[in-house]
């Protein structure tokens, strides 16, 4: 017998579980910051709703009816060839646990030197990412604590874990942004959150956003299939997603009412990049006095860190899952490849940020100034790139191979007069139309703007 989530709420905790993450409250206000604000923000929220909604139900159905891993899933419901989409889809996944593995150690990191109170923590960042053997070694932990959760398998790991994070996950964020809206300069970091400037809407931010959207739901990479195929006939599709949607939403909306009054209260600049979190966020908790700074401050990033494990756990769980069902290797034995696999391939990005000249300067795209290093390129190629190519051949797959039908058949499985709502319609309508044309044209445009420098729009 195949393992299960013990009931919904099971599913409906690991599965938002995967989908907030480092995604949502370190990646998402920089994004935001950098990309003007709630101009960004509306895109993000728009693509979730139209585009994402229809992906993540069909994601989740593909799983529950081929109750298998993605390589597989395709194979059983389509043809081998597709399997390649699998393929492809699992490569994407495990090249992004690599980096996602590097940057959760980093925040497990920064929980220990806030719980230290090293408030300059901030400054030091940059000697921090090349110092190799903390990198190194929370990155270790971090994948152990993830490989160990996994080997206990679906319902008594994965899904035990997620019940309990979640809430509290939830619980420190509302917390903070409840403090850090009683700050001075609280309103200023609001207008720039929730007041959309729309001429700052261009090609860039709306890939941008669609990436963002993809990559904050856990689209794309199989991760939903997997988790899936391992949700009870039953249960109703629909409502999960919409759960899940929801959840991720809320949480990255929180975030932004937690990070931008933190920053504008002590007059800082929004568009720190990658680096806001941890760079800004530690002189910030200074501020606070020592015993509410080194409170506040480790609470933050055991949050970061919680967040993180969830997804990590998700993502590890694709080529576990692969090995389990197409070559019937034990799960532990699984565990311990992917483990020190993925560790392995994870070595370039731990030395991408100041320790390896070379992998910090990897690559220079074609018409762009300046090199990015290998961390910032397999995130671009992953969540800009992989993420949109791997919704749109999920939606091309349902609507051409499988064929809609059988999807609206698959959900209306605990949820019989389904096809027929209004919801129903749009899943089969958007998932035939509007996301291969929408995806399509837009993945097009970033290969050609991004990795060969022509422009056609804006
Ligand atoms: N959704 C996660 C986040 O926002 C990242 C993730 C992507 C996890 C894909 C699993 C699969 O951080």
């Amino acid at each position: 017998m195949r393992n299960t989530f013990s009931n919904r709420i099971g599913f409906i905790a690991a599965a938002a579980g995967s989908a907030v993450g480092l995604g949502n409250i370190w990646k998402f206000p920089f994004e935001v910051g950098e990309r003007g604000g709630a101009a960004f923000l509306l895109m993000y929220l728009v693509f979730c709703f139209v585009l994402c909604f229809p992906i993540l139900v069909a994601e989740i159905s593909i799983g529950r009816k081929s109750q298998r891993n993605p390589i597989g899933a395709f194979t059983v419901l389509g043809h081998k060839k597709w399997s390649l989409v699998g393929i492809l889809s699992m490569v994407a996944a495990v090249l992004v646990l690599s980096f996602y593995n590097v940057v959760a150690g980093w925040s497990f990191g920064y929980f220990i030197e806030m719980l230290n109170g090293n408030f300059s923590a901030g400054n030091q960042f940059p000697e921090f990412i090349k110092n190799m053997v903390k990198v190194g070694g929370y990155a270790a932990l971090f994948m152990a604590a993830t490989a160990f959760i996994v080997a206990k398998g679906v319902s008594g790991g994965i899904e035990r874990t997620n019940k309990i994070l979640m809430p509290l996950l939830i619980l420190i964020i509302v917390m903070l942004a409840g403090y850090a809206l009683t700050l001075p300069g609280a309103r200023e970091g609001l207008k720039f959150y929730l007041i959309p400037d729309f001429s700052r809407i261009n090609l860039e931010v709306i890939y941008n956003a669609l990436g963002h959207a993809f990559f904050s739901l856990s689209l794309g990479f199989g991760a939903l299939i997997t988790y899936g195929s391992y949700v009870n006939k039953q249960e109703n599709i629909v409502t999960a997603a919409a759960v899940i949607t929801l959840t991720d939403i809320g949480v990255a909306f929180l975030a932004g009412f937690m990070m931008f009054p933190l920053v504008f209260s002590q007059g800082l600049e929004t568009n720190g990049g990658a680096g806001l979190v941890f760079m800004t966020l530690p002189g910030v908790f200074e501020q606070l006095g020592p015993v509410l700074g080194i409170v506040v401050g480790a609470l933050f990033f055991l949050l970061l860190s919680f967040a993180a494990l969830t997804s990590t756990v998700s993502l590890f769980e694709i080529p576990v899952a692969y090995m389990v069902d197409e070559f019937q290797v034990n799960r532990k034995k699984a565990v311990w490849i992917a483990g020190i696999a993925i560790f392995i391939i994870g070595i370039p990005s731990m030395i991408a940020n100041g320790y390896s000249d070379f992998f910090s300067h990897f690559i220079t795209y074609v018409g762009s100034e300046g090199s990015v290093d290998f961390m910032t390129f397999i995130s671009d190629i992953a969540s800009n790139t992989f993420l949109p190519l791997g919704g749109l051949l999920v939606s091309v797959f349902v609507a051409y191979v499988w064929k809609k039908e059988n999807l609206l058949h698959e959900i209306s499985n605990g949820n019989i007069s389904f096809a027929d709502t209004l919801i129903g319609r749009y899943i089969g309508f958007g998932i035939k139309y509007v996301c291969p044309l929408v995806l399509g044209v837009i993945f097009l445009l970033t290969v050609l703007e991004r990795f060969l420098g022509i422009h056609l729009v804006g």
